[in-house]
């Protein structure tokens, strides 16, 4: 074969499979339509095993008059393969980052989706109703520990280790000796008195407090307590009836029943328990009020003299009066809920009655 011709036809062959590779390529990339398919694309043509590399590589076997042509023809079909890939790429993302703003645009003029407030619970309600009632009267909010000594919560209050009293308070002791939950608010009245001077005191400590006792409808073994103090030179037990009873009325409704009924706590004398009748039966008698047809809402009485010596006044010259009453079972009555258990079982449907 004729030398001459045979270059010729090298050269011819590799200018045709580079214009073939080109056309082929280009039809390809205008049809691609994701950035998978070009990276594909990509490493068919442009690859280092790509076709066109592949191609370029054999130019290096032509006669050597050949190899410019070819190779120069080879590079500019590579930089229009680069140039074209580039340019659908761009071309590509922009597609997807006009997609993504098309589904994410947001609607403004669609109504907004209303927050979902929270509100207070029931027993919080109630406190604050009494909180404000007493506020009226003179009385101040004071806030005593719920973990207290065995000294304040008994020892002070004329309860030693060994007074049978202390059965009334079923305790939850902690692992340090001489420290429990508080049994009832009343330690507090120490905490008052060893503060403040006795000339006019007028406070209320609300809290929980906590009892080892069997859960029923009435009781819980955690509990809110609101106790009272008021201490001065000519506090009598009249004013404890017209304090209390002052607030019962506008607790409740002026026509509530109150009853005042003899007791004992080791910590006043003398001693009441304070009764309302029952709402929920209208004083018939049912289950929450053991069918007596009376609800007891609180205890109460005069400062025992031993008491207020112990918080460091002198009895020959004040007197006080304390109570202590429940605020759920003065919730209870006033909605008519027939079960404490309620309270603290956080059943939405319960509480969203009081929202
Ligand atoms: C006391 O705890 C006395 N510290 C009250 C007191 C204070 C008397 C000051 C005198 C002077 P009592 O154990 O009765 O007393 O409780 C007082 C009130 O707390 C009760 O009338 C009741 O309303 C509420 N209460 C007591 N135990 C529970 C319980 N387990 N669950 C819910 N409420 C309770």
């Amino acid at each position: 074969m004729d030398e001459t011709y045979h270059e010729r036809t090298g050269e011819g062959q590799v200018l045709e499979q580079l214009r073939q590779l080109k056309d082929t390529a280009l039809s390809e990339l205008q049809g691609l339509s994701s950035m998978e398919a070009l990276d594909k694309w990509r490493v068919a043509y442009l690859g280092r095993k790509g076709s066109l590399t592949v191609l370029l590589r054999s130019i290096g076997q032509l006669p050597t008059e050949d190899r410019p042509a070819a190779g120069r023809e080879a590079n500019q079909v590579k930089l229009l393969l680069e140039l074209e890939h580039r340019e659908k790429a761009e071309g590509l993302e922009r597609e997807a980052s006009l997609q993504v703003l098309a589904e994410d645009r947001i609607d403004v003029t669609l109504p907004g989706r209303p927050a979902e407030l929270g509100y207070l619970h029931i027993s919080t309600q109630i406190l604050r109703e009494i909180y404000d009632i007493f506020a009226e009267m003179g009385f101040q909010v004071y806030e005593a520990p719920e973990v207290e000594t065995d000294v304040n919560n008994f020892q002070l209050l004329n309860i030693p280790p060994y007074h049978p009293a202390r059965d009334m308070w079923s305790t939850f002791y902690t692992t340090r000796k001489g420290v429990l939950l508080r049994t009832h608010t009343s330690p507090g009245q120490i905490r008052v008195m060893r503060e403040f001077h006795p000339e006019n005191i007028r406070v209320i400590l609300p809290g929980k407090c906590y009892r080892y006792e069997a859960i029923t409808a009435r009781s819980e073994c955690m509990f809110h307590q609101v106790e009272g103090l008021a201490v001065g030179r000519r506090v009598t037990m009249g004013d404890l009836k017209g304090v209390f009873t002052n607030f019962a009325r506008k607790l409740f409704h002026a026509d509530r029943k109150l009853r005042f009924r003899c007791s004992y706590f080791p910590f006043t004398e003398p001693s009441v328990e304070i009764d309302v009748d029952c709402i929920i039966c209208g004083g018939n008698g049912c289950r929450i009020c053991r069918y007596t047809g009376w609800v007891e809402i609180s205890g109460a009485g005069m400062v025992h003299p031993q008491v207020l010596r112990n918080g460091g006044y002198d009895p020959e010259l004040y007197s006080g009066f304390a109570f202590g009453m429940g605020p759920e079972r003065i919730a209870m009555l006033k909605y008519g809920i027939d079960d404490i258990r309620h309270f603290f079982s956080n059943d939405l449907r319960f509480l969203q009655q009081f929202a």
